[in-house]
């Protein structure tokens, strides 16, 4: 079976490097934060470009303590896509605040900028861009519109421009994510010196030293075997990033776009779900089934017409794009080291399922 991500094939070669790093954390008797969490902290700021990077135990709790560390809460509005996967609206619902959905550019998939401009009202408190499917949004433009924004960067480590821009950019290092623990992981990446102070805080109940608790906060802390797992994959992020944007050059050469839509290449994409658009998506993905590849549509329901988002009053044709692409998006196999006999196979079957549909 080819999968969709192969994460195997991408730390297979680091498995040593892996267990060398594995065994320091082991003999050190230092699982919660410590030396190793510390610095990936500093390589990853370093990475970003950013003044802090806080490791938190995954990427929604990323969100969700960036707001409430921005005071963001009951009453005030945050501005975010539906095309998205549903963690970005519910970390705004989780604090208290209200999700306001914006329609997506039906190019890049990513927040129509004049949407969101339309959407802005005295309560809006800040925009949270996702840079979705490892495609950087449209940050100068969101920015001009004088609110704070929040990057819900789950999908884009490395991808251009990410971080730059942000109070808060917020990270997922779930094993499929470009850059990926080996479980649960997440970063807060902050520009703003008591911003990152709080979220530094709520991650550890409030508290600066354990015996005195100035905020209501939670328990979300990256461990050090995540951490130590973290340090050996960063420095390899550049090549797998090129290697999916390869594979996505590799996709164009092979003639994908003869029988489906792909997307627009950008610089700065770091292909993070290799996601075409068809109208024949469910014979397509039947034959690759078929063929022992897998494939997967992203977000069929977006967000505004979720149950759980029932309360706030959309419906279907409330965002024309989001509803376009969840009906038609189809992601196909990338990882940071596809080779070319899998791409070879997957636009075979892509191109054999099309001819059928059209015989
Ligand atoms: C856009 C987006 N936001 C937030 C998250 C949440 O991250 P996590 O699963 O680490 O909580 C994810 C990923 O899973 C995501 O894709």
């Amino acid at each position: 079976m080819i999968p969709l991500v192969d994460v195997k094939a991408q730390y297979e070669p680091l498995i040593p490097a892996l267990k060398e790093r594995f065994a320091e954390v082991l003999e050190s008797g230092r699982f919660i934060f410590g030396p190793e969490v510390e610095a990936f902290e500093r390589e990853s700021a370093a990475y970003l470009d950013v003044p802090y990077a806080i490791g938190v135990a995954n990427g929604t709790d990323a969100l969700v303590l960036s707001l409430e560390a921005m005071g963001i809460g009951p009453g005030d509005e945050v501005i975010c896509p539906s095309f998205t996967f549903y963690a970005t609206a519910e970390a705004i619902a989780r604090v208290g605040a209200t999700p306001v959905f914006a329609d997506i550019d039906p190019v890049t998939l990513n927040l129509d900028p004049e949407d969101v401009a339309a959407r802005i009202t005295p309560r809006t408190k800040a925009i949270m861009p996702v840079h979705l499917l490892g495609r950087p949004a449209p940050l100068v433009a969101l920015e001009s519109l004088g609110l704070p924004l929040i990057e819900d960067a789950a999908q884009a480590f490395g991808a251009e421009g990410v971080a730059s821009t942000g109070v808060c950019s917020t990270f997922s290092f779930f094993p499929t994510k470009n850059l990926f623990a080996l479980g649960d992981g997440g970063l807060v990446a902050c520009r703003d010196d008591a911003v990152a102070e709080r979220v530094r805080m709520l991650r550890f109940h409030g508290s600066r030293d354990k015996q005195t608790f100035e905020l209501v906060g939670t328990n979300s802390r990256l461990d050090a075997i995540q951490a130590a797992a973290l340090r050996v994959f960063l420095p390899e992020l550049e090549g797998w990033n090129r290697g999916r944007r390869e594979g996505a050059a590799r996709y164009a050469e092979l003639g994908l776009g003869d029988v489906v839509g792909l997307p627009l290449d950008e610089p700065g994409h770091v292909y993070h779900i290799y996601v075409v658009r068809t109208p024949d998506r469910a014979r397509i993905a039947a034959a690759l089934k078929e063929a022992g590849i897998a494939s997967a549509s992203y977000y069929v329901t977006p967000l505004h017409l979720q149950p759980a988002m029932r309360y706030l009053g959309y419906g279907p044709g409330s965002f024309p794009e989001t509803e376009r692409a969840a009906a038609d998006n189809l992601a196909l196999p990338m990882w940071g080291c596809i080779g070319a006999d899998v791409q070879e196979r997957v636009v075979s079957t892509v191109r054999a399922a099309v001819a059928m549909a059209a015989a």
